[in-house]
């Protein structure tokens, strides 16, 4: 959908100037009218949002644009606002009143034209005729009754039992609307929201999804995944219909596409701070897949949490970005073969606050911040850069810093030869309770050294 359409029936072309130079701000389409000869033509094709229609005094050889907008006319549902001047252009007013009809005096346009369009564009709309909606629930009472319901309120229904049953339904129509239950055999309401925010065909459509109150979990996951709104069950039909008209608005669907550009921009972001890290440990042949190794590596342990998909995937990019503030690290102290002095490693301390400030800028994974920011920290309070302690440490970098430790310990280093995984472990145990948080280790001994991990690095 594109700018709001606005039709300007006025006789006078200055006039009609003069509309629109106010409403520039609102960035709409206009159609103007200058007599009624073809209006109707004209307007059937044009679907117009608002009409503005200058009162002219009735006569039968003038334009009577009021004759237009009168109850029983096509366009009587339609949102207008008359202008005119004067005692009889306000009687005609009155007389043309209905429903959604405003009355501005030409005198006093300028100031309150642009507010009055500006509400009247920003109301929800009513269901604009024929809007289809794709219902996907698995309980038949409440597609039927959803159906009975929404063909009542203009809306067009169409009918899925699962998330399988909506995509083959997708491939040859395109809704306006999916409303779709979580739970359902075959494919849920995760699944198909995720699948379908994936596939830009469909990324325009708004997901509303019906959902309990105890499920934030799973409505976190989904607007991630692109979820427009979410109504609580048990719903009651009226909220329901708020919701479906407030999506329907020309405001919400312009949201979602610019929340479609957004995340288009953020996923280019991240992939070229994911090529930036490619470029790092390309300058230093000894770290080289070292960040592709932990992410594997908190993969698994947060995989072992219990955590969700949505968690998994986190994970799996909080551990490829942990080190991206060595960007900011100059080579000769961060491919300095031998040890460092103070200023050197005061220096490199600071990659965690730069791959922070770097991360910052990208508000789909603020979330990772914390693995970024803490995977130096130590539970004994000695790490940096803040010197937190214990259960201070974000859980997931502290699993980070375990896995970060085994990965540098079994890496080959300028200055010595990687570590077999027995000693490496061996290491870790002596470290566990001052530099590396207990239960994390217990964690990855007990699921992450798998042969497959254990001779990485070599
Ligand atoms: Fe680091």
């Amino acid at each position: 959908m594109g700018k709001p359409h606005i039709v300007i029936m006025m006789d006078s072309q200055p006039q009609r100037e003069v509309v629109k130079k106010i409403l520039v701000p609102v960035n709409a389409d206009f159609l103007e009218l200058s007599d009624r000869k073809n209006c109707a033509a004209a307007l059937g094709s044009y679907r117009p949002d608002l009409i503005i229609a200058k009162i002219t005094a009735a006569s039968p050889d003038k334009n009577n644009w009021c004759e237009l907008i009168k109850p029983d006319s096509p366009l009587e549902n339609l949102p207008v606002i008359l202008m005119g001047h004067g005692e009889e252009a306000e009687d005609i007013a009155r007389k043309t009143a209905r429903g959604g009809v405003v009355y501005i005096d030409t005198g006093k346009a300028k100031d309150k034209l642009i507010q009055v369009v500006r509400d009247i564009l920003e109301e929800p709309a009513p269901p604009k005729t024929g809007s289809l909606i794709l219902v996907v629930d698995d309980s038949s009472s409440i597609r039927m009754l959803l159906k009975d319901e929404l063909s009542g309120a203009g809306y067009r229904v169409l009918l899925a039992e699962n998330g399988r049953q909506a995509i083959d339904i997708l491939r040859n129509t395109q809704p306006d609307i999916i409303l779709s239950d979580v739970y359902m055999p075959e494919m849920n309401g995760i699944e198909l929201c995720r699948t379908l925010h994936g596939d830009p065909r469909y990324t325009g459509i708004p997901f509303v999804v019906m959902s309990t109150e105890n499920d934030a979990e799973n409505m976190k996951q989904m607007m991630q995944f692109g979820a427009a709104a979410f109504i609580i069950k048990p719903f009651n039909l009226e909220q329901l219909m708020m919701t479906l008209n407030k999506i329907c608005s020309y405001e919400f669907l312009l949201l979602i596409k610019e929340n479609e550009r957004l995340e288009g921009e953020q996923k280019l972001l991240l992939a070229g701070i994911t090529s930036l890290v490619r470029a790092l440990e390309a300058r230093d042949q000894y770290t080289r897949g070292h960040s592709e190794r932990v992410s594997d590596i908190l993969v698994k342990l947060v995989r072992h949490m219990g955590g969700s998909r949505f968690d998994v995937e986190r994970a799996r990019i909080a551990g490829q970005l942990h080190d991206i503030g060595k960007i900011g690290i100059r080579d000769d102290v961060l491919l300095k073969p031998g040890s460092l002095d103070k200023e050197e490693f005061n220096h490199i301390k600071q990659h965690p606050l730069i791959g922070s400030e770097i991360i910052q800028t990208i508000p789909s994974i603020a979330d990772i911040l914390p693995v970024v920011m803490f995977h130096h920290e130590r539970v004994d309070g000695k790490g940096y850069p803040e010197g937190r302690s214990g259960s201070d440490i974000p859980v997931w970098a502290r699993l980070t810093a375990v896995a970060d430790t085994y990965d540098a310990l079994t890496s080959d280093r300028p200055y010595r030869k990687g570590m077999a995984h027995e000693k490496a472990v061996d290491i870790i145990k002596e470290i566990t309770g001052t530099q590396l948080c207990p239960e994390s280790v217990d964690m990855f001994l007990e699921v992450a050294v798998k042969p497959d991990v254990a001779t990485q690095g070599k």
